[in-house]
């Protein structure tokens, strides 16, 4: 296990707009005034401040001092807290947390996954991301999954073919020897506790584990993990209040607390290359031992909503191999000029779906492991192209996902200057140092096997790769030759962490989610509910979402979407499916110690905020 030498995130000079006047004035009683404001007028086409949230609903931030963690289950949240209080760096609680997260959602994400962190660093004021995703094994081909007939299987979802080489325990001890504080042992105790000690398993739990029930019972190393008879002739899976103990995840855990590399070149990577040879998988020994987490440079841009106190901000995610970054970027940059708080809601809504359309079709062409096929970040997030493509939007009528095609690469050319599965975190820490960190199994249980004798849950993240053109993925996206498969690829994610900073580089905000296609989605709509709406990250947060994708040419709402809009935008002639709801976001803002509140001033102080979708907890101190 080795990694590539880190490089400076490529920050541009920041331009200092506001320096140390006051930027925020945010009392209670103005938010829940705006809101019922905003939802009277909600099909209105008198310009007001506008919000989808039902007017019953106004959730408030959990509030803190020094440090705070966000995660998908509260035990990893208190994990992460008690690094935090024990003196750690917020990597080290984002480690603690993450790991805790591995023991506890296997069907989510885990040591047997990958994802990408990005991690504000209060000395420097840098941001800098660190690619830990699963890579293709040496011997996958673009055609693995197609049968001799060119028609797709089912091996990219489960068994051991759809497995990719794990990166998280790469990724977490990289990230921990450039900005640990605390030794290693001490971060990856809290996950062998809880293996060891066990837990009680919730509905969440149970609900994901009968979903993959078949699966995992077909595979005698998982049905011995999560069935209470182990291997007996007739399984019975752990129930609501079972005590859930992993006892070979916990041994892997410990030696893994000794010596990280053990996963890659010793006795734990010896027992998934021993599986993978007895199962027909295709990962070898030389996988392991050539993974490495890549720093790169994250994808970022300034945002400046158009509103009274206009205040600009700097918006940083993840670069490819993640698809997040650049269409979190597109969406903002589309919307900037719209000035969306003085628009009907209807009117907020259509333009944001219009702007998905485009940003997923750019997606489906151009997006792909930027070490294998060029991608072209920067033209994709500029404004030349993205005035350009801004225009097509018709703000009466929605346009058909035919009419919407990714951008004519002579166009780009011209421009030169340019749920349940996944988790993510967030931690800031005492310093003001964060992270933001999403990670994955992919689907629900990954692959829904165990490397025997390890514990370890292995992803089915060979799935994120275009399996042919056009054949969606099991979020019904599609792809091309970009994001065809390679040896040694990484798959396309949408995991989009987070971090916004002021344009003086101080740290506003860090959000992510999981949700497959939706990820991106969500978060720009948490951002745009934030920076352009003044919500609070509860209420952010708890808003009702949609999400279009491109393709298919539907258009998603959660059930609780107001109707007035939802019938507002059939009216526009969007096609739309309503009904469930996705995405487990978290997000913490700092509100800094310049804004005012009423004439007291005060220190900074944080709010933060998980998804009432999920079951995650906030915890600050
Ligand atoms: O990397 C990706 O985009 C997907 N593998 C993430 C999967 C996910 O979020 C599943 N969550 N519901």
């Amino acid at each position: 296990m080795t990694s590539s030498s880190p490089d400076r995130p490529n920050l541009k000079p920041l331009r200092a707009t506001f320096g140390a006047i006051a930027i925020r004035v945010r009392p209670l009683v103005l938010r829940l005034g705006l809101t019922m404001i905003a939802s009277a007028l909600a099909s209105s086409p008198v310009p007001a401040i506008a919000s989808v949230t039902s007017p019953a609903s106004d959730p408030q931030p959990v509030r803190a001092n020094t440090g705070m963690v966000t995660a998908a289950h509260p035990l990893a949240s208190q994990a992460g807290v008690r690094i935090l209080q024990a003196g750690g760096h917020a990597i080290d609680a984002a480690i603690a947390t993450a790991l805790a997260i591995s023991v506890l959602e296997p069907y989510s994400a885990g040591i047997g996954g990958g994802g990408f962190l990005l991690i504000y660093d209060a000395d420097t004021r840098e941001i800098r991301s660190l690619d830990f995703r699963e890579r293709a094994p040496i011997a996958a081909t673009s055609e693995m999954y197609l049968d001799a007939d060119g028609v797709p299987t089912t091996d990219s979802r489960s068994g051991h073919r759809a497995v990719a080489v794990p990166g998280t325990v790469a990724g977490l001890y990289e990230a921990h020897q450039r900005y640990g504080q605390l030794p290693w042992a001490e971060v990856v105790q809290p996950a062998i506790e809880l293996a060891a000690t066990g837990f009680e398993v919730g509905d969440r739990w149970v609900q994901s584990l009968n979903w993959r029930a078949s699966t995992l019972l077909s595979n005698p190393a998982a049905r011995a993990v999560f069935s209470r008879e182990g291997t007996g002739e007739t399984p019975q899976l752990y129930g609501l209040g079972d005590r859930f103990i992993q006892s070979d995840l916990a041994a892997t855990l410990r030696r893994l607390a000794v010596d990280p590399e053990d996963f890659y070149h010793g006795q734990t990577a010896a027992a998934i290359v021993a599986d993978m040879a007895a199962n027909g998988g295709l990962m070898t020994q030389a996988d392991l031992e050539q993974y490495e987490p890549i720093w790169r440079d994250p994808v970022c841009g300034l945002f400046q909503p158009q509103r009274a106190n206009p205040e600009q901000f700097r918006v940083c995610a993840m670069a490819p191999p993640s698809s997040g970054g650049v269409h979190l970027l597109q969406m903002l940059t589309l919307l900037e000029p719209f000035d969306l708080a003085h628009q009907s809601a209807t009117q907020q809504q259509h333009l944001l779906i219009e702007a998905m359309k485009i940003a997923y079709a750019d997606r489906a062409y151009y997006l792909g492991d930027p070490d294998f096929v060029a991608v072209p970040v920067a033209e994709l997030v500029s404004s030349a192209y993205l005035d350009r493509r801004r225009a097509d939007i018709e703000p009466d009528r929605a346009r058909s996902a035919a009419e919407v095609q990714a951008a004519d690469p002579a166009l780009l050319r011209r421009i030169t200057m340019e749920s349940r599965d996944t988790s993510h975190l967030s931690v800031v820490d005492g310093n003001r140092n964060a992270v933001s960190l999403t990670f994955t199994v992919n689907g629900g249980f990954g692959a829904g096997i165990v490397a025997a004798g390890t514990g370890i849950v292995l992803n089915n993240e060979m799935d994120d790769f275009s399996i042919a053109p056009g054949v969606p993925n099991l979020y019904g996206l599609i792809g091309g030759a970009a994001n065809a498969i390679a040896a040694r690829k990484t798959p396309l994610s949408s995991m989009t962490p987070t971090i916004v900073t002021d344009t003086d580089a101080n740290l506003r905000l860090v959000v992510g989610s999981p949700g497959g296609s939706t990820i991106i989605t969500t978060v720009v709509q948490i951002l745009l509910n934030a920076l352009v709406y003044d919500q609070n990250v509860a209420t952010a947060i708890a808003a009702p979402r949609l999400h279009h994708q491109w393709q298919p040419d539907s258009l998603r709402l959660e059930a609780n979407f107001d109707p007035a809009i939802v019938r507002d935008l059939q009216a526009l002639g969007h096609s739309l499916v309503t009904g469930g709801q996705w995405g487990n976001a978290s997000a913490i803002e700092v509100i800094p110690a310049n804004a005012t509140q009423g004439s007291e001033p005060f220190t900074d102080y944080l709010e933060g905020a998980t998804d009432p979708r999920g079951q995650g907890l906030t915890q600050g101190f």
